[in-house]
Parts: C-alpha cells; structure tokens; sequence
C-alpha cells in the first residue's frame, strides 16, 4: 500500500473557513488531534459559540474552540494537579459546620434597620477606640532605590501614587529586619507584580532569595516578566490564596525565612493570606508587611479569623 493510503483528510467541516479542516488524518480516525476532542454535532451554531461541559470539571462549561487553552489554566486542573495546593486549606473553616449556602448567604445593607446599622457603627467605632487606635500608628517610610524611580519626571499621578507606597513597603522591611539572606518573599494577591518586583530589585542579589506571587487571576503586562528569571528565584503562582499551602512549595523548602507582603489586598484575602503564613513552617516565618485594600469585600467567612498561630 502507499504511505498516501494510511491518510486522508480530518472531516471536521471548518465553517469560518467554509471548507473542511486539513490537516491530515490515520486511516480508521474522523478527526484530526485538535477536532476530535471537540467532535460537535450541533449543526446550526456557529462554531466560535459552541461551548462544551469542561472535562475536568463537569460543573462547567468552555469554548470548544478553545478548550487546549482552557485547559492550561482551568482552575480545576490546577487543584486536582498541584501538590502545594488544598482546597480551603486557609479559609478557617476546621471543624466548622458550614454549608455552601451559608458561605454565599449575605443580606443587603438596605435589608437592615437604620438603627441596626447605627448600632453597628457606634459598636465597631467603639472597638476601633478601645483596642485599635491605642497600638496603630502611621509610618510612612521610604526605600533609596524606589525613591531614585519616583524622583524622575515622567510618572503620572497614579504610577507615582503606588511607587510611593512600594517604597514605603520596603522602607517598612527594612526598618523590621526583614530584609536578610535567604529568604522567600511572598505577595500575597500580587496583580501584576509591582510590589514584588520592587523587592527583587532592592534584595542583595547574592542573598539566594526568591519571590514568589500568588495570584489568582492572570493579569496583562505582569512587571514580574520584567525580571531576569535566572533561575526559581522569580515564581508566579496562579491560584487562590484559601488553597495554598506553602511548606510544599520549593522555594519556600529551599528558603530559611518566609516574609508575607500584600498591597492593597481585600480584607477577607487578608485573612486568608495571614492564615497561609500561619500554616507553615513557624520556625520559618519571620513575618511580613499587610498593607490593606482601600476596598471591601467582607464575606460570613471573615468572621472565622483566628490569629492563635501566627506571632509575628
Ligand atoms: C486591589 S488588587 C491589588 C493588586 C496589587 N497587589 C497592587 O497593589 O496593585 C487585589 C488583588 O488580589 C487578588 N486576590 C484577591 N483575593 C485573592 C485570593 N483569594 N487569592 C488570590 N488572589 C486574590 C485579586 O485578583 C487582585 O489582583
Ligand atoms: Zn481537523
Ligand atoms: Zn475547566
Ligand atoms: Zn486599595
């Protein structure tokens, strides 16, 4: 028999193109690689909008065009693969009887009485007076090497805004010793990086630290692909903070201290990021600088917080 013979063409009808697909096909196979995962039979839909239950996760749905790439990023994946990540791990729910409802179940502000809201400010003021204003304090520090950037003229308003508090973040690591010789740096809701790439530049390079961000959404233009990644010292995580479990993670493994840093992180991500840093190894935690989001997204679940283990 010819070589011809063992082919033929994939018979997936490209409708875009008005064509069949082209790519060759083994004899006794339909579809070529990419059109046998998708296989559809809806006749009618066009084929960008075709949509299929995602074979990872039957609770939903992808683009059939683009399942390869959903596939890489699906979260589904990422927790039935990774070894440093476990469902819930921070969210401090241990022993705690809580169903799905009632970690979604919320009310509305305007469901409540006006003097049930106003007991409840005159409650949380009242805390805030009592335990709160007497141990906060304002600290605004600086870091030479932010401070060079933020000294030059062609910063708008807002780039300038968020370099000056990276610079004070960092004057703030400084000022509690957190800066030392192997140690992992973790930001905690990293965005695009900028905290963590201000504090890949400010390290001593000979120091064998590491960054590492954890993130779970995928922003554009991440200025951590800024940084020369030489080598595991620059890691990005895709992932939710409640899964994390850092004492699995190499850099963290490989590092003697573990330093958590946040930037305008949620209150309930707060949380759960002081929990993660509560989890690991304590021996390794030397501690961390939590700078708050200006935001709210409270949750029942905030209410769960539990600092027994985390000293730093
Ligand atoms: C207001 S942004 C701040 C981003 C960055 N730190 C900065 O200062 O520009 C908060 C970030 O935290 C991330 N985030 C919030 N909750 C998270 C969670 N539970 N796990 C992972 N990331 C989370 C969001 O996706 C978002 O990128
Ligand atoms: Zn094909
Ligand atoms: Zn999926
Ligand atoms: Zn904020």
């Amino acid at each position: 028999m010819d070589k011809a013979d063992h082919f033929h063409h994939c018979k997936y009808f490209v409708l875009r193109k008005k064509r069949y697909c082209k790519m060759t096909v083994k004899l006794g196979e339909d579809y070529c690689g990419e059109h046998q995962k998708v296989d559809i039979k809806i006749s009618g839909v066009p084929e960008d909008k075709v949509r299929i239950v995602c074979p990872l996760d039957k609770k939903h749905t992808c683009y059939a065009h683009k399942l390869e790439k959903h596939l890489k990023i699906c979260n589904a994946r990422a927790k039935a693969t990774q070894p440093y990540l476990s469902e819930g791990i921070n969210c401090g729910l241990n022993g705690m009887d809580v169903d799905d409802d009632g970690l979604d179940s919320y009310r509305l502000l305007s469901t409540f009485s006006v003097a049930d809201i106003k007991e409840t400010i005159l409650k949380v003021n009242k805390i805030f007076d009592t335990i709160v204003s007497n141990v906060l304090s304002e600290k605004i520090l600086s870091n030479n090497v932010v401070e060079e950037v933020i000294a030059k003229p062609e910063h708008g308003n807002k780039a300038k805004k968020h370099l000056i508090q990276n610079s004070s973040i960092l004057g703030l690591l400084e000022e509690y010793n957190l800066i030392k010789p192997n140690t992992c740096y973790i930001e905690f809701g990293a965005g695009r990086g900028q905290l963590s790439f201000w504090i890949a530049q400010a390290v001593n390079p000979e120091d064998t630290s590491s960054v590492l961000l954890i993130e779970r959404a995928s922003p554009k233009h991440k200025k951590d692909n800024k940084l020369a990644r030489n080598s595991d010292s620059i890691k990005r995580i895709r992932a939710d903070i409640s899964d994390i479990v850092l004492n699995k993670l190499d850099n963290v493994d490989k590092s003697d201290n573990v330093v958590g840093v946040t930037k305008h992180l949620c209150g309930v991500a707060t949380d759960l990021a002081l929990r993660c840093l509560g989890n690991a190894a304590q021996n390794k935690v030397a501690g961390g600088v939590f700078t708050f989001c200006c935001h709210h997204r409270p949750t029942l679940l905030d209410k769960t917080l539990e600092f027994d283990n985390f000293t730093n």
